[in-house]
């Protein structure tokens, strides 16, 4: 027998760049920082020995999970021996149902972050450019960089994106736009008729990534856009149910666009994602909308509490349409010390500098409860830091 030697390259002289350094990541992946999400309750409780712990950082539900949606993780789990469903037939058809488009137009995966990533693989390439306003939603930074695509990034207008200065910033490399609606930190939103403008502008070949985590709290407002209705052969919309479904912890979201994108992706996506309970979570909390009526008409209450006694304090924030506001403050450094004042009280905050925003201090909304002792909180660090 004649062993096929073309893969085997043990006896061929070392060039001086092969020298043994050990397994080393290339450039990209070395220079990428873990990622930090806000503060861990139980972390911070380990850290200083506090008595009461508040996280009001990570934009999660301070009403706990769909009861729905609970019952139904805890019946799955008698199929937890069992691959998943790759196309996850019951999730997809009951998106289909609820969104009024079509099966092969959905795919589900473990939240909009890892759809990003798949979404940043499948339409660009090494060195293209992935393009979004300065302060938006971490994970577009981070799954680009991961991706090796390049992020450029347009200034923003008044905490809000600036469309004009994004379709200026389009380069033959351009080959996604991302932008969240409501943003992320900021909480702003872009009306209709900017959007509509704006989809008319940006050439064809160029993929619009519309994401819509926080869809149900801005609903509300009439100028309000809902991206499912848009039928665009480059337009995919994400959604989670990290938010107002209270599912964070289980990674679940889905992507809406047209058949032929969404194909491209499963091409890509590790195929067992979501998790089943995270699967029938989604179908049965999807069906639960007292909970999410609850979750909104909580979200109103405790921005009026929130703002309510920001404005008592002189303490200046963006007006938004999501479940969290963007405090102001005057400068890095300030808002640095504020949220690390504020933790050391048990008051968990997020400091938006790795968002675009340095100045802000991002805190999101909660229970009554929670908001009192957030305000008594801040009120003691204002007082401190207030220059
Ligand atoms: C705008 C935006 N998109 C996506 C996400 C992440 O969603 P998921 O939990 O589905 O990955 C967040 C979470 O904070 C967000 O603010």
């Amino acid at each position: 027998m004649t062993l096929n030697t073309t893969h085997n390259t043990t006896d061929m002289p070392k060039t001086p760049s092969q020298k043994n350094t050990g397994v080393q990541a290339p450039d990209y992946i070395r220079n990428l920082t873990p990622y930090q999400s806000g503060k861990l309750i139980s972390e911070l409780a380990r850290e200083k020995g506090l008595k009461r712990i508040v996280k009001l950082a990570s934009n999660e539900n301070p009403l706990g999970c769909s009861p729905l949606a609970l019952k139904a993780v805890q019946e799955s789990l008698n199929g937890a021996y069992r691959y998943v469903d790759p196309g996850a037939y019951e999730l997809t058809t009951a998106l289909s149902e609820y969104h009024g488009r079509p099966r092969k137009e959905i795919i589900c995966g473990a939240g909009i972050d890892s759809l990003m990533s798949y979404i940043i693989a499948a339409f660009s390439d090494v060195d293209d450019e992935i393009l979004t306003g300065e302060a938006t939603f971490i994970g577009v930074f981070v799954n680009t960089k991961k991706c090796n695509r390049n992020i450029v990034t347009a200034p923003m207008k008044d905490y809000a994106y600036d469309l004009q200065a994004i379709v200026a910033a389009i380069t033959p490399r351009t080959k996604i736009i991302y932008l969240a609606n409501p943003n992320n930190p900021t909480g702003k939103m872009i009306p209709k008729v900017a959007l509509d403008e704006f989809i008319e502008k940006v050439p064809q070949n160029i993929l619009i990534i519309l994401d819509e985590a926080y869809y149900n709290y801005a609903c509300g407002d009439t100028n309000y856009p809902d991206g499912m209705k848009y039928r665009r052969e480059n337009l995919i919309v994400t959604r989670t149910f990290s938010k107002d479904y209270g599912l964070a912890g289980l990674r679940v979201g889905y992507a809406v666009g047209p058949e032929r994108l969404i194909k491209e992706l499963y091409k890509i996506k590790l195929p067992f994602e979501p998790a089943h309970p995270a699967q029938s979570a989604a179908v049965a909390a999807l069906g639960d909308t007292k909970f999410v009526e609850q979750t909104i008409q909580l979200n109103k209450s405790s921005m009026k509490q929130l703002t309510d006694g920001f404005d008592k304090l002189g303490l200046r924030y963006i007006k938004s349409h999501a479940n969290f506001l963007l405090l102001i403050l005057a400068d890095e450094e300030q808002a640095a010390d504020f949220a690390e004042e504020c933790l050391n009280r048990g008051l968990i905050l997020r400091h938006t500098k790795a968002f675009g925003a340095p100045c802000g201090v991002r805190i999101n909304t909660g229970t009554s409860e929670d908001d009192i002792f957030a305000l008594e909180v801040i009120e003691t660090v204002w007082s401190l830091l207030k220059r």
